[in-house]
């Protein structure tokens, strides 16, 4: 056996990549642009954060899971921001879409710098960052532990990891989704005769509701558990905003609004 062993692992996971799974508009940077500014509130949402407090002179910031870039570059324009390390799993979104979202968001494409790689781990040296924002992305992860554990070591002891646009799901959502996952897992041990179709699973920390995606709800007590756990102060930003406009998707009367969390090391 004298042939080369064929390596596949860079095809396959570009396979699965996000803008080829999240929908059409994510190939398109006018489209994705238009839709996460009239569609979403998250951009909105973003501005309810303390920006000033948050982002100190010539800071260094590492954007985790930056997507088409969009709070990069908005980040870009704020004269104290020297660096945003734009890290992503999608090297579509990273090559082809983000440059043209910095320029629409007003921002600077030459404080930019681009990885193309997972959450974890994170190959950047203990305490280098001013501040890690991840906006919409922590709850992909599937190990929070092991995440939140590599926030906390590349952020300095005196700057923040922000959390941005989340949404804490209701106790009420989380027993209605642990109890008909449940009732199909019975149903499905029990006989040949029906099956129930069900998607994700429930785990004692998470529920995971969107397997394409890789989407886990957190309650705000699971949120906070995992804060704790990692010795971390931590500050709820409530937007008040839905994650959609009403005029785009009706609200459903389980959902949160989105949610920043600001954490910080505890100081004894
Ligand atoms: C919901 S999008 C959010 C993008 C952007 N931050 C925003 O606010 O629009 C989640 C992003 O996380 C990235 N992602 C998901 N899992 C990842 C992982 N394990 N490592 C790195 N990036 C990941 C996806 O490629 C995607 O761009």
């Amino acid at each position: 056996m004298d042939s080369e062993i064929e390596d596949v692992r860079l095809d396959q996971l570009n396979h699965d990549e996000w803008s080829t799974v999240a929908g059409p508009e994510w190939n398109d940077v006018d489209a994705l642009h238009a839709h996460l500014s009239q569609n979403t509130n998250i951009m909105e949402a973003s501005l309810r954060l303390p920006w000033d407090a948050l982002v100190p002179e010539s800071a260094v910031v590492l954007d985790l899971g930056c997507g088409s870039g969009w709070l990069t570059g908005m980040l870009t324009k704020n004269p104290r921001v020297d660096k945003v390390i734009a890290w992503d799993l999608s090297p579509a979104l990273l090559g082809e879409v983000l440059p043209g979202m910095v320029r629409l968001m007003g921002g600077d494409v030459d404080k930019v710098e681009r990885v193309c790689g997972r959450f974890t781990p994170i190959m950047l040296d203990d305490h280098s960052i001013d501040l890690v924002v991840m906006s919409s992305a922590f709850h992909h992860e599937p190990d929070p532990d092991a995440l939140l554990r590599e926030l906390v070591r590349v952020a300095r002891p005196t700057g923040a990891i922000v959390l941005l646009n989340e949404v804490p799901y209701s106790v009420m959502w989380m027993l209605f989704a642990s109890a008909s996952m449940a009732i199909a897992s019975a149903v499905n041990a029990m006989t040949t005769r029906v099956t129930i179709k069900k998607r994700g699973h429930i785990a004692a920390d998470h529920v995971l509701y969107d397997d394409d995606l890789g989407d886990r709800a957190f309650t705000q007590s699971q949120w906070v558990r995992l804060f704790k756990r990692h010795d971390l102060d931590f500050m709820k930003v409530d937007t008040s905003l839905p994650s959609y406009p009403q005029s785009y998707r009706r609200r459903n009367p389980l959902e949160s609004n989105l949610t920043h969390f600001i954490l910080r090391p505890t100081v004894r």
